[in-house]
């Protein structure tokens, strides 16, 4: 069948063609970084679900090889969905996934190479002893799924957890293992909070409290304890309720075998988020080669499920995220992988220029349908920001709404007009406002697709998040956002805040049609980009290798 490309990202990670939906297990392994991810081998709509597995050096161009877990036993007959990887010392990895099986029962089985030695890990093999957890002692067996990376803890087992929910409660249920193969679940789970419904994908890992530097789950308990003394952890769950991934900064407590978050966090659908727009099932892993937490996610399409179909391919990656936990502690941090750097191509700056009220800048010389930008405003007239209804706190996605590009204000908005027409009946806003509140300005970050196609009956959302710094102390903020035809994933304040959007402007439907990058500024305060960069991206190479 044919493909339409218009709309596929060239630097992003997807498949040539089908359905994508969660990353599955990322790992580096003998020098080898791993990304396996639920795919339909059969078409661009959900379904059919195998692991298709995508090797690379340098998490940027990507060779495809045969996926390595698809259904052939009563265990997972009916499906082999999300789970992780966890690498047993001397050993090499080990992947517990969930199988949907024979009487369409959620169970977990583990998988582990044929052949370690082969650096592409291609073949995988089942053992016979699968399930190795059952939806038993009153499990629901249709929400028992999505197994975590293993840990051990000092009394040398290992724990895993798994995704699920009691009736309203969501809940990560907690597994023991002398052996990484008889599991036996834990009287308590690890977690859990009130009518949140079923957490999906949960991801639970160490992060220090200073440096950017990332730990592993596996050597957080006596090394790292050592050197570094302050660990905390980061319990991640994908709700399915909302469709979003949502975080907490907290403790894992060993003793107890307990996650706790922070004083004050908030543990449900209001709480923290990664990415507020387009992410969902995000899962990370720890990086030995630079000692870095990566963090994937998938981003669905937000057009038609017959758009895709025509389309023929269905599902982005993010570019993987570097994560570490912010220096006051209470949100992570996340930033592209510098080796998307090596993409940057031709590239455009400038410096020190105005953008008086109601004023647009065009970014000029690259190519703006595949582009990283870079820009660092310097704000003034703080003291006349406008004022903030402390009841707007709970919904930066509705101020966003509210408060679009169009509706002018004093202190913004600001920023980024992305694949824009020229004559601007199509663009995607991505831009900051500043608000005074008390003594003290709360900032907000939107990436509004309201705009971004003439198409009316698209998904076409305003999403925002408010960005946790002192812009009075400041006087300046930066958005960097990397864009992608379809797709453009923006990092205010350096990664403090981040929000993706999906956008189908029919402007990309013409060959010859030219797509523009502007910097605006509807505020009555005058805004000064101190310093922008746009670097034109090369596509990067992605194979089929089987
Ligand atoms: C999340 C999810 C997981 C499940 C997988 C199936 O998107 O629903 O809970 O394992 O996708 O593809």
């Amino acid at each position: 069948s044919k493909v339409d490309n218009r709309y596929k990202p060239v630097y992003h990670f997807r498949p040539p063609k089908n359905w994508m939906n969660d990353p599955n297990a990322p790992m580096y392994f003998n020098g080898i970084y791993h990304f396996l991810y639920q795919y339909n081998p059969r078409g661009a709509v959900w379904g059919n679900i195998v692991w298709a597995h995508a090797v690379s050096v340098d998490l940027v161009n990507w060779k495809i090889v045969e996926p390595a877990i698809y259904p052939t036993k009563s265990f997972d007959i009916n499906g082999c969905w999300s789970g992780s990887a966890t690498i047993l010392p001397g050993k090499g990895p080990a992947v517990l996934y969930t199988g949907v099986d024979s009487r369409n029962r959620q169970v977990q089985n583990i998988v582990f190479p044929m052949n370690v030695s082969d650096p592409y890990l291609r073949r995988w093999y089942k053992p016979d002893y699968n399930p190795v957890m059952r939806p038993v002692d009153g499990i629901n067996a249709t929400s028992f799924r999505d197994p975590t990376t293993g840990w051990k803890a000092s009394d040398g087992k290992w724990r895993t957890i798994v995704g699920s929910k009691v009736d309203r409660m969501g809940t990560v249920i907690l597994y023991r293992s002398d052996d990484f193969i008889h599991w036996k679940k834990a009287s308590r789970p690890l977690h859990s909070v009130m009518n949140t419904g079923m957490w999906e994908c949960p991801d639970l890992f160490p992060v220090l409290c200073r440096g950017k530097r990332g730990v592993d789950h596996n050597r957080h308990t006596t090394p790292v304890n050592h050197i570094d003394r302050c660990v905390k952890h980061v319990l991640k769950v994908s709700l399915d309720d909302t469709r979003y991934d949502y975080y907490t900064v907290g403790k894992y407590h060993e003793d107890s075998d307990e996650y706790v978050p922070n004083l004050n966090s908030i543990d449900n659908a209001n709480g923290l988020r990664y990415d507020y727009g387009s992410f969902y099932a995000s899962k990370s892993f720890y990086d030995d080669k630079k000692q870095r937490r990566i963090l994937w996610s998938w981003v669905n399409e937000t057009d038609l499920i017959s758009d895709d179909i025509a389309k023929g391919w269905a599902g982005v990656q993010t570019i993987p995220r570097s994560v570490w936990l912010a220096k006051n502690g209470r949100q992570v941090v996340q930033w592209p992988v510098e080796e998307i750097e090596s993409l940057r191509g031709k590239k455009t700056e400038m410096k020190g220029l105005k953008l008086k009220q109601g004023s647009r800048l065009e970014v000029k010389g690259v190519k703006a349908t595949q582009t990283d930008v870079e820009v660092v405003f310097k704000v003034s007239g703080l003291e006349r920001a406008e004022p903030f209804d402390p009841s707007w706190f709970s919904d930066p996605e509705k101020l966003c709404a509210h408060k679009g590009a169009e509706v002018p204000g004093k202190v913004g908005p600001f920023g980024l007009l992305v694949l824009a027409s020229g004559n601007l009946t199509e663009y995607t806003a991505v831009f900051f406002r500043v608000f005074k509140y008390r003594s003290k300005y709360v900032t907000l970050m939107c990436s509004d697709a309201t705009r971004s196609s003439l198409r009316s009956e698209l998904y076409k959302r305003s999403f925002g998040g408010f960005v946790d710094i002192d812009i009075k102390k400041r006087q300046q903020i930066s958005l960097r956002s990397l864009i992608d035809r379809s797709i453009v994933e923006s990092f205010g304040a350096k990664g403090r805040t981040c929000i993706t959007s999906r956008v189908y402007p029919t402007l990309l439907s013409d060959e010859k049609a030219k797509v523009h990058l502007f910097a605006f500024n509807h505020g009555s305060e005058t805004v000064k980009i101190s310093n922008l960069k746009a670097w034109e991206m090369r596509k990067a190479t992605i194979v089929e290798d089987v």
